[in-house]
């Protein structure tokens, strides 16, 4: 078959040893792959120069779009290694339409689903050695991501395009028997009707790091974002989607609209009949949070993304609120769907819905 990103392996890739150092000890987003996938776009050519070659720094004019307007936009996803040796991606389709999604609400030009997944199984091959061994819960990182590299001052959609995938070997992200608190921040809110909050670009993540700071400030880990109107309605948190369940067996979830529509927010909802739930998007208020988790009809939140699969969420803080949930400790039914996308993510369980595309 035909490379669509054609290959230029590095004559200087990472030595083994220091590559088995890494994958002792991968943490999260900070150890690199040798290689990484790109391609360019101009309005006159389209997509160009489709490539995996060595990563290598960007060179960029000071005045190159995107460090000033930010017309950027990005994805996470994983691979996994199964028992068998094999390797294999969880549902690369949503994030092939969601960042065609997000290129199109920041004025990008799209990458269509074929070249995404191309882009991102050709680096996975390329970089194979990277990607951790079955048993624990490791994977390789997968970011793609697109930026206006054209050199120009004024707001307008950029005439040159950069696309490239870069991966990162990833470690545990969650510690068992723990859980986050939140804070609901009623100064800072992430998205509006209309504005940006349903694509996934960089300006959105740095207008929450103010916001991320009043929470540590507050003592807690993330935030959990409101709507900007009210401050009343639930939205997601920082890097994940919110989940609740009640005592009366639903799992209920904020609706999409100006929240990230998370690829394990959708896991989790189609997986909810098979733990005994009923999934539902619906508007949950702050209001109902704190009542529900008081009087225990709501036993259980959790927080659903790709790089921590699912979190508990054990308590909320906000200016005149504090919210224990459950007994404090991670619900079990959390506990359950947690494994649930773990097993099907690392080929435990057999997976029914087609959910997984083998990459190696
Ligand atoms: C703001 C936000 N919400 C939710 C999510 C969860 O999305 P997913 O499950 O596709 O990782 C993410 C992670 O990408 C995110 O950044």
């Amino acid at each position: 078959m035909t490379a669509v990103f054609p290959l230029h392996r590095t004559t200087r890739p990472t030595p083994a040893p220091d590559r088995d150092a890494i994958l002792a000890d991968p943490g999260f987003g900070t150890h690199f792959t040798d290689h990484m996938a790109s391609a360019t776009w101009t309005p006159d050519a389209g997509w160009h120069g489709h490539r995996i070659g060595p990563v290598t720094p960007y060179t960029l004019h000071p005045g190159a779009a995107v460090l000033h307007y930010a017309q950027e936009v990005f994805e996470g996803l994983k691979a996994y290694r199964h028992a068998d040796g094999s390797v294999w991606l969880f549902r690369p389709e949503i994030n092939a339409a969601r960042f065609a999604r997000s290129a199109r609400r920041l004025s990008l030009p799209e990458v269509s689903e074929a070249e995404f997944l191309a882009s991102v199984e050709e680096l996975v091959r390329a970089d194979e050695a990277w990607v951790p061994a079955f048993g624990g819960e490791q994977s390789l990182y997968l970011r793609p991501f697109m930026f206006a590299s054209e050199t120009f001052l004024g707001v307008r959609p950029a005439h040159r395009v950069e696309y490239s995938v870069i991966a990162c070997p990833a470690g545990m992200y969650f510690s068992s028997g723990s859980g986050v608190t939140l804070w609901i921040s009623t100064t800072f809110t992430r998205a509006a009707a209309g504005g940006t909050g349903e694509a996934k670009c960089g300006g959105n993540y740095a207008a929450s790091l103010a916001a991320q700071t009043e929470a540590h400030e507050h003592g807690c880990d993330q935030v959990l974002y409101v709507d900007g109107v009210e401050h009343e309605w639930l939205e997601e948190s920082g890097t994940m989607n919110v989940c609740l369940v009640t005592s009366d067996g639903e799992l209920v979830t904020p609706p999409l609209g100006t929240i990230l529509e998370g690829v394990t927010r959708d896991s989790v909802l189609a997986l909810a009949g098979e733990h005994g739930l009923t999934a539902v998007q619906r508007p949950v208020s702050v209001t109902e949070l704190r009542e529900r988790c008081a009087d225990g009809s709501v036993t259980e939140v959790f927080a659903a993304g790709t790089a921590a699969v699912i979190t508990p969420i054990v308590g909320f803080k906000g200016a005149d609120l504090d919210v224990r949930v459950g007994g404090g400790a991670p619900g079990k039914t959390t506990l359950a769907l947690r494994e649930h996308i773990l097993d099907l993510q690392y080929g435990r369980v057999a997976d029914t819905r087609g959910w997984l595309r083998r990459v190696v």
